[in-house]
């Protein structure tokens, strides 16, 4: 038997990857730029074993089926195929963070499944190989890899080309904390990778989001480095909004009334003085971007607008490791 767990944390993106190019690949269609946070994580055990007749996925110890089994057992191939490895795999994953915390599981899950794998099958992959693995798997992945502030490109033509996220600013670049008010129990309705291909085949809007997210993608790239709080926050809801004013055309509707009414309070708050800005992914949860110093004072604040369950304070943490 071979062993090895990896230990990642979650990222949420502040310019949004939405669309993918057509093909294999997972090649998305735009470039991306979003925050590795601390706090949660995921570790996952991945063991090589001769006696073992087929894979075997346990997240939080349930047995996983169906597409999430199909996804992950797809990265195990890649990594046997080449290792030249035969053995079938048991992977045990476990989240520290509730599944209903607003924090999609898939970067940290994939971003852990890459490291562990590889090292159990006696790869050494330095982080580019690794975030191109975890990204052929999920592309918000890729990220998870690395820590601090982390762009990944569009992809290009060739759907077999290595494509890595890469640092942009460690993590003590800017002082910023991330609120998490989270406004739904329970797995949402459509997720991200059918969401896109609705998004791509449906929406009238589709071709301006494309056209649109590279220029909101390097502005605020720019204004990130410059550590121009205001101006990164304007462009990462800028990037949100953009994102799903195109997923919403195409009838795929993440928000409900609670994410409405914190997108509201989020700008009675800026309105009154406060440096607070949100984002949001494929779900109905707000993530409200603020200074360090500030989190305390908005998170209460957050927690008082009706249809808030929970309001989660998580800051830039480092990427993904060996445990
Ligand atoms: C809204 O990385 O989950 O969170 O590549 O199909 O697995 P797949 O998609 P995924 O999409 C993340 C979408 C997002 C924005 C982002 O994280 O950039």
């Amino acid at each position: 038997m071979s062993t090895a767990t990896a230990i990642a944390h979650p990222n949420i993106a502040l310019a949004k990857y939405w669309g993918k190019r057509a093909g294999e690949g997972n090649r998305p269609a735009v470039p991306s730029l979003s925050v590795t946070l601390e706090g949660m994580s995921t570790r996952t055990q991945v063991t090589f074993d001769a006696a073992l007749g087929a894979d075997e996925v346990r997240v939080n110890d349930a047995l996983l089926e169906g597409e999430g089994a199909v996804r992950a057992i797809a990265l195990l191939d890649r990594v046997r195929a080449r290792r030249g490895e035969a053995r079938r795999a048991r992977v045990v994953s476990t989240n520290d963070f509730p599944t209903a915390s607003g924090l999609a599981s898939s970067a940290s899950g994939f971003a852990a499944l890459a490291f562990a794998a590889s090292a159990a099958a006696g790869l050494d992959l330095g982080a580019s190989a690794l975030s191109d693995l975890a990204r052929r798997s999920s592309a918000s992945a890729a990220r998870s890899i690395l820590g601090g502030f982390v762009e990944l490109a569009a992809g290009g033509e060739d759907p077999n080309a290595e494509l890595a996220a890469h640092v942009v600013a460690p993590p003590e670049h800017m002082d910023l904390a991330v609120l998490v008010a989270v406004t739904h129990e329970g797995p949402k309705a459509v997720g991200s990778t059918d969401g896109m291909t609705l998004t791509r085949t449906k929406s009238p809007y589709f071709a301006v989001w494309i056209d649109a997210a590279p220029r909101i993608f390097a502005e605020l790239r720019g204004a990130l480095l410059a550590r121009d709080f205001a101006k990164t926050g304007e462009l990462a809801e800028a990037s949100a909004l953009a994102m799903h004013a195109s997923a919403i055309a195409a009838g795929v509707v993440y928000w409900t009334a609670a994410t409405l009414d914190v997108i509201h309070a989020v700008r009675a708050l800026r309105a009154a003085g406060e440096a607070a800005y949100f984002t949001i992914d494929a779900g109905p949860h707000v993530k409200v971007l603020v200074p360090g110093a500030r989190a305390e004072q908005v998170r209460a604040k957050l927690a008082e607008v009706r249809g808030v369950l929970a309001v989660r304070v998580t800051r830039p943490g480092g990427g993904a490791r060996l445990a």
